[in-house]
């Protein structure tokens, strides 16, 4: 808990945004590989579906009024390559001003967009291609880079080319619970090798169209903490879980080399990174004892606290370590892209808010250069395999008729981003997570 009674500024210009996929709001994403996937029987919690989702497709100026009236100067998106191009080889002009209008209807309100290109969706046609399994398919996803770049680097400067590229490869190729839900180590490791190749080229493609586009990798952080500190076996094992899951991508982008390529060097990837962006939500436990292999949880966390279906415990000092970790290993600025908590209980989201943004501070005063905030998320939306049940918004979007409500985290953050400050008056309400 802070210990002083001061106000906590942020640094001039911070960014205060919220952040979304396209499959996850836009409703109506036929075209991609998690529509299919929605389609087959016990993939998603409740037989859940995206369906409409919050309608954002065709409600973006309406939300866009929100998040000005919560004082965001930024929000984070992704651009739906399937609409872009829904078959191969056919570009759908009418979803290329769609992206056009939501980016001018950003700017008219003095919201930065931030981009992103590849948020675990990819179109069913690259898919039947055989997907990011493929080497030679990657130049399928260049020509849709190249095509973005083309049309929007006048008007978007801030860019992340792919989302938590480890989570796409070990979700989808290694424990088979996202599309094409493959378990194999084989299919995995050249997926993973691929969707780097995906995030170079990418910056690569952006940087050469637009010296002054500023281009960043999403990278989640979790924290791997022995589940028994005493036990060299389970401390062994968080080491490992550690750099397979944070370290082999970090390192990728500090060397060059290709993740477990036998030091492959890869055109482009050294430094392919003007900052990072950091998704952060929880730590993990590791345990020598099968099936406990990862928890969760310790043993300690109040589980009615626990976010909703994934079993997250909060633990917001990882944030703050998570933070002093990627500037020491990357020495590149830092935008936190995702932070939230999957909850129906929205006071304990506001303490949630609060102890994580405490911590981003405290990063910032030991001067590492965060240069924004992006709650995940804006609204309540489609949460992949837990469906609709995990709500993480700060507004409330009714699943029958699509109102918005803000909630009180939502008010709470817009007051924060309205005074770039952390006022002291919240640090000493009872916001205790542990
Ligand atoms: C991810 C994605 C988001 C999720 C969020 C909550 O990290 O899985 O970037 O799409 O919705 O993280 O799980």
């Amino acid at each position: 808990m802070p210990s002083q009674e001061h106000e906590r500024p942020f640094p001039p210009g911070f960014w205060w945004g919220t952040a979304t996929s396209a499959h996850q709001v836009e409703g109506g994403n036929i075209h991609n590989n998690w529509w299919a996937w929605e389609h087959t029987r016990g993939k998603i919690n409740n037989g859940d579906r995206s369906g409409i989702a919050c309608d954002h497709w065709h409600r973006f100026s309406e939300d866009f009024d929100i998040l000005q009236q919560l004082h965001q100067n930024a929000y984070r998106f992704s651009f739906e390559w399937s609409r872009i191009i829904p078959e191969k080889g056919k570009i759908d002009e009418a979803a290329i001003d769609h992206y056009h209008s939501v980016v001018s209807e950003l700017k008219k309100r003095r919201i930065e967009p931030f981009v992103t290109l590849h948020h675990f969706t990819e179109p069913s046609w690259f898919t039947k291609l055989g997907g990011i399994k493929r080497k030679q398919n990657i130049c399928h996803f260049r020509e849709y880079v190249e095509l973005v770049a083309r049309e929007f680097s006048k008007e978007v400067t801030y860019w992340t080319t792919i989302n938590e590229p480890n989570i796409r490869t070990a979700a989808g190729y290694f424990q088979g619970i996202h599309p094409p839900g493959e378990t194999g180590l084989l299919p995995y490791l050249e997926a993973t090798r691929n969707i780097i190749r995906m995030h170079a080229d990418a910056y690569s493609i952006l940087k050469a169209q637009e010296p002054s586009n500023i281009v960043g990798l999403v990278k989640n952080i979790s924290i791997f903490e022995p589940g028994d500190a005493t036990s060299w076996q389970d401390r062994l094992l968080a080491s490992i879980f550690d750099y397979l899951a944070n370290g082999v991508t970090l390192r990728a982008l500090k060397t060059g080399k290709l993740p477990l390529a036998f030091f492959q060097p890869y055109t482009g990837l050294k430094g392919s990174s003007d900052f990072i962006g950091l998704n952060y939500y929880s730590r993990l436990f590791c345990s020598r004892r099968f099936p406990e292999l990862l928890r969760g949880r310790s043993d300690n966390a109040d589980p009615t606290r626990l976010c909703a279906g994934l079993g997250w415990e909060a633990y917001p000092e990882g944030l703050y370590l998570s933070l002093k970790r990627l500037w020491r290993e990357l020495q590149v600025p830092l935008v936190i892209t995702e932070n939230g908590i999957g909850t129906d209980d929205d006071q304990w989201r506001q303490a949630f808010l609060l102890q994580h943004l405490y911590q981003v501070h405290r990063a910032i005063r030991e001067g590492v250069p965060v240069q924004g905030y992006f709650h995940w998320s804006f609204i309540d939306n489609f949460e992949w395999t837990e469906g609709y049940a995990s709500r993480f918004g700060l507004v409330d979007c009714n699943r029958k008729t699509l109102e918005r409500t803000i909630k009180a985290s939502g008010h709470l953050y817009a007051q924060i981003a309205q005074e770039n400050t952390l006022p002291a008056k919240f640090l000493f309400q009872e916001t205790t997570l542990n």
